[in-house]
């Protein structure tokens, strides 16, 4: 059984979620894949793009491709507004309190090194502690010990029981006046796990200490209220979240950003350059050095305008319905461990299967035109702490259906019959 809490707002959700009727919406997914229908359940790696978005983008390469900010023609004025105006959109997505908060990124990889670069090597010093938790992606792990190295800083680690779930009284105990920055996944790519983030940028807050929320596998199924939750920075991904690759945010405090030292230096985040030399430019020009991925960014405008005209609710409801539903089904089938057992979990469902590598899980189930992901996921810590080498994982989306878990768990069967 999921559980839910307020974090997960299902309630309020309209009528019957029409899921083929949304599955019209993504072109892709009407194809045949060794001969079988397309089962796509990788979305936690990167979601499929509907037809608005894939439409809005050769709109702008088509109609009004040309560079932003720059130039005083016609074309280049259209594609700073189309630019632009996918910053608006953005801000009311999350609720930001002003567009200049939302950073454009090529996802939350950059987005994390950003703040790690501008914040951190501006602010941490020798003898200073950084807290992220045990079940970070990479992309917020690393940026940090990289960190701590190059500082003489000191990385600390809010632990996770074995259903996977942060232990929040140890993170109490990790927070001292050492503590310069807490970096934590809003919804753990590995296990699923909704992390209590409202909760731990409080207990963060009563010491002074800013949050950083990685929201790459938040935002693509949760509601974002920055100013809700108070995080200091949020990061997202817009190919997670149904956008081109390539386009992404960080959103930060705008006083943070504001006393952050500039990323990558270039054209555009300049005010005056001499040799002696530059001034920057304001937020959020000064953090976006270079020709942007103008197209992609556009597209992340288009898929906010998607996503905003589905009932969220619903949709939320219907992959918390999807998720149980799989659970149960492969959680019945014998020799299958499932990786992350939290009670408030997201689009994700991990599993061992006893003796057989997940690889040769992925490809089995790729030859039934099933496409999940296996691996360690680039949460290598995760796999430590249960013991595995990878795992297969399962992810789910608003337009995944329940013959596709069905689909799944058959698959799965086969699998174990190959290599019983
Ligand atoms: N971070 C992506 C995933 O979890 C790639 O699959």
């Amino acid at each position: 059984m999921i559980a839910t809490e307020k974090t997960i707002e299902t309630k309020g959700a309209g009528a019957a979620w029409d899921v083929e009727r949304v599955r019209e919406d993504f072109p892709v997914l009407r194809q045949t894949v060794n001969g079988k229908p397309l089962v796509y359940l990788d979305n936690a790696a990167s979601a499929q793009v509907p037809r608005i978005v894939i439409e809005r983008g050769s709109k702008y390469l088509r109609e009004e491709h040309s560079n932003i900010h720059r130039g005083v023609h016609y074309l280049s004025q259209r594609a700073t507004s189309a630019y632009e105006g996918a910053r608006e959109k953005v801000k009311r997505f999350i609720n930001a309190r002003e567009a200049r908060e939302c950073i454009f990124v090529r996802g939350v990889t950059e987005a994390v090194n950003l703040v790690m670069h501008g914040y951190g090597r501006k602010f941490v010093h020798e003898g200073d502690e950084v807290v992220v938790s045990e079940m970070e992606h990479h992309s917020n792990l690393v940026p940090w010990q990289m960190l701590c190295e190059e500082k003489g800083a000191r990385l600390r680690v809010i632990p996770m029981d074995d259903a996977g779930e942060l232990l929040l009284d140890e993170f109490d105990a990790l927070l001292n006046e050492r503590t310069k920055l807490v970096c934590v996944g809003h919804v753990s790519n590995a296990l699923g796990t909704i992390n209590p983030v409202k909760e731990i940028v409080a207990r963060a807050h009563k010491l002074g200490v800013p949050v950083l929320v990685d929201g790459a596998q938040g935002a693509p199924h949760l509601k974002v209220d920055v100013q809700d939750l108070d995080c200091d920075f949020y990061a997202i991904s817009g190919h997670k979240m149904f956008a081109p690759t390539g386009s992404g945010v960080l959103y930060g405090k705008a006083e943070l950003l504001e006393k952050m030292n500039p990323f990558l230096g270039g054209g555009s985040m300049i005010r005056t350059v001499t040799f002696e030399r530059s001034t920057y430019a304001a937020i959020p020009d000064k953090f976006e050095a270079g020709t942007p991925a103008i197209a992609s960014q556009i597209g992340l405008g288009a898929a906010i305008d998607y996503l905003n005209g589905l009932d969220r609710a619903a949709a939320l409801a219907h992959e918390q319905e999807l998720l149980a539903y799989a659970t149960e089904r492969v959680s019945a089938i014998e020799g299958i461990r499932i990786i992350g057992n939290a009670r408030e979990k997201a689009s994700v469902l991990a599993f061992v299967i006893d003796e057989i590598h997940p690889h040769d899980v992925g490809t089995i189930l790729d030859r039934e035109g099933i496409a999940i992901r296996a691996g360690h996921h680039c949460a290598q810590p995760v796999m430590q702490h249960f013991g595995v080498p990878a795992t297969a994982r399962a992810s789910f989306a608003f337009y995944n259906t329940r013959e596709e878990a069905d689909s799944l768990v058959a698959a799965v069967q086969k699998v174990i019959e190959v290599f019983g």
